[in-house]
């Protein structure tokens, strides 16, 4: 039986994975650990590093439940490092400690594309990683389960193994698995709590199958053991870069549809339902965007490239380059549409760009195809004015500006409101598929009751106990659309960079729509 375990790396993957293990498993210690204070801090902390749906009311729920136990309700272990309660989940800079501590260590560490040397731009950066698993190595003093759960370039379990041989005394086991996450950003804690599938990569030796069998019961605790698939460390990890790649595969192939309707007037909507409604194809990432962004799609896809290229696999090296290829093709041709229904010039006409987050849900921006539209725009001379629900102003302006030369002054402004971006534009682009967009017919209520989170926690009787751990939570507002268009002036253009919107109810407000593949009315 399993009774500590450790996630090295606070970030977006430790964090939530931490809280769900502590939360489905009251009799596992978890310890959170990261070697940067600040976001160790903000864990601990009623402003919590990152917005996601349900993360703040199941942090609060351990929370609450090592506050119970100190009143004898419970006997769990642990402190939490914000000294308010006793709980079974801790976040700390106490990193050789909790390596020391757990059975299972998993590895939550960033790994970014390489940005110089060989494999620029395309291979993982494992630098980290490999320095915590030094880290394992000079600390252990018993035998630990080392799990890779940062994506990771195929072939590193092997990596890990030879650096432990090479640098651990020799005293105690290592087994290294590999368990990668299919996270999805503004999901994550459903995705953890309701996973198409756990993967388990490990040695196919007595050794590792027994330490798989340990990681899976962990999981057992509320995942279906049908869902825990058991594999050789090499399939797992290809896995991981093979789904993202066939999801990102999807998006690139409806948007490359989406310009061929474009061009002869047939309508992207109905053929994504029609190809969606094949039983074998199913309807998910088939919805048309302006680009697909994000932080996995195009790192994994180059992860692959760079595994095919140096497999001597040129074509096939190719073949998923053009997944990305098409993709940046994508946000060209939508920024290129912009500027042809303006006449052929953008210069010093009023745009408003609603979205800037890759996707909605999330403040991360990461390759949005929001921050290729408003350089472009800005670069064409535009007054460009910016809103997002949830991304820090500072993040929109920097993103914006990065790599280009000053935008004039006044050329970019950065807005509270959707009403205060829309106020006098010409066109308004939606570039975030946020739900406070949508217009009335297309509405969708925002909630997290798909969480199965305790009844009792509902979001009000949070707030109340604790105003602070709740600042991203946001009450869902949709956009008048009538005032929107009020609000506009000259060409009165709405570019939906999402499908979004209903099109006949905007042009029945006066103003004309232009959807992604679609014909303009
Ligand atoms: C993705 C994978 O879905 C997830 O399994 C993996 O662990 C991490 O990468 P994420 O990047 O959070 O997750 O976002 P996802 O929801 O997959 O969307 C990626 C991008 O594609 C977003 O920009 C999204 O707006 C876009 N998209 C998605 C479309 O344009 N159309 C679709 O139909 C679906």
């Amino acid at each position: 039986m399993v009774r500590k375990v450790a996630c090295i790396g606070a970030g977006f993957v430790g964090g939530p994975l931490g809280t769900v293990i502590a939360s489905q498993c009251p009799d596992i210690q978890t310890a959170v650990v990261d070697i940067n204070p600040e976001i160790v801090d903000a864990w601990n902390s009623d402003t919590l590093p990152l917005y996601e749906s349900g993360l703040s009311e199941m942090l609060l729920a351990v929370r609450e439940r090592g506050h119970n136990s100190v009143r004898g309700v419970s006997s769990n272990e642990g402190h939490c490092a914000n000294g308010l309660t006793n709980c079974n989940l801790t976040f700390s800079t106490s990193v050789e400690v909790a390596i020391e501590e757990a059975e299972i260590i998993f590895l939550c560490i960033d790994t970014p594309t390489k940005s110089t040397g060989p494999g620029e731009g395309s291979a993982l950066d494992i630098t980290n990683l490999e320095a915590a698993v030094r880290t394992i190595a000079r600390v252990a003093k018993t035998d630990k389960i080392i799990v890779e759960k940062s994506t990771v370039p195929c072939g590193t379990a092997g990596t890990l193994r030879d650096l432990l041989k090479n640098e651990a005394n020799g005293a105690c086991h290592f087994e290294i698995l590999s368990n990668p996450e299919f996270l999805s950003e503004g999901t994550i804690i459903s995705d953890l709590l309701h996973p198409s599938r756990i993967l388990i990569g490990s040695e196919m030796t007595p050794s590792g199958r027994k330490a798989s069998d340990k990681l899976a019961e962990i999981y057992r605790k509320w995942v279906p053991d049908d869902l825990i698939i058991h594999m050789d460390l090499w399939s797992s990890e290809l896995s991981k870069l093979a789904a993202n790649a066939l999801l990102a595969q999807r998006v690139s192939s409806i948007n490359s549809l989406a310009s061929i309707c474009e061009e002869t007037g047939a309508d992207i909507d109905f053929v994504s339902t029609a190809c969606g409604l094949d039983r074998r194809i199913t309807r998910a990432m088939l919805q048309p965007s302006l680009g697909w962004g994000g932080g996995c799609f195009k790192k994994d896809i180059f992860c692959l490239v760079y595994l095919a290229r140096g497999l001597g696999l040129e074509e096939v090296a190719n073949y998923w380059a053009s997944v990305v290829e098409i993709n940046e093709y994508q946000k060209a041709r939508f920024l290129k549409g912009i500027i042809s229904h303006m006449h052929g010039c953008v210069a010093k006409k009023s745009i408003a760009v609603l979205g800037f987050a890759f996707k909605k849900n999330t403040s991360d921006t990461k390759n949005s195809a929001a921050i290729t539209l408003v350089r472009g725009l800005l670069a064409e001379g535009a007054f460009v004015s910016v809103y997002d629900p949830l991304v820090p102003e500072s993040k929109i302006l920097a993103d914006s500006t990065m790599r280009l030369s000053k935008p004039e002054p006044g050329q970019l402004q950065i807005c509270k409101t959707a009403y205060q971006a829309c106020t006098g534009a010409e066109a308004v682009v939606v570039a975030t598929d946020c739900d406070d967009f949508q217009t009335p017919s297309r509405a969708i209520p925002r909630d997290s009751s798909n969480l199965n989170l305790p009844p009792t926690l509902n979001s009000r009787h949070m707030d109340e106990r604790n105003p602070g751990l709740n600042v991203h939570m946001r009450i869902h507002k949709p956009l008048d659309w009538r005032s929107v268009v009020d609000s506009m002036q000259g060409l009165k253009l709405i570019f939906d960079g999402r499908n979004v919107l209903d099109g006949e109810y905007l042009r029945g407000l006066g103003c004309r729509y232009v959807g992604i593949g679609k014909r303009v009315a």
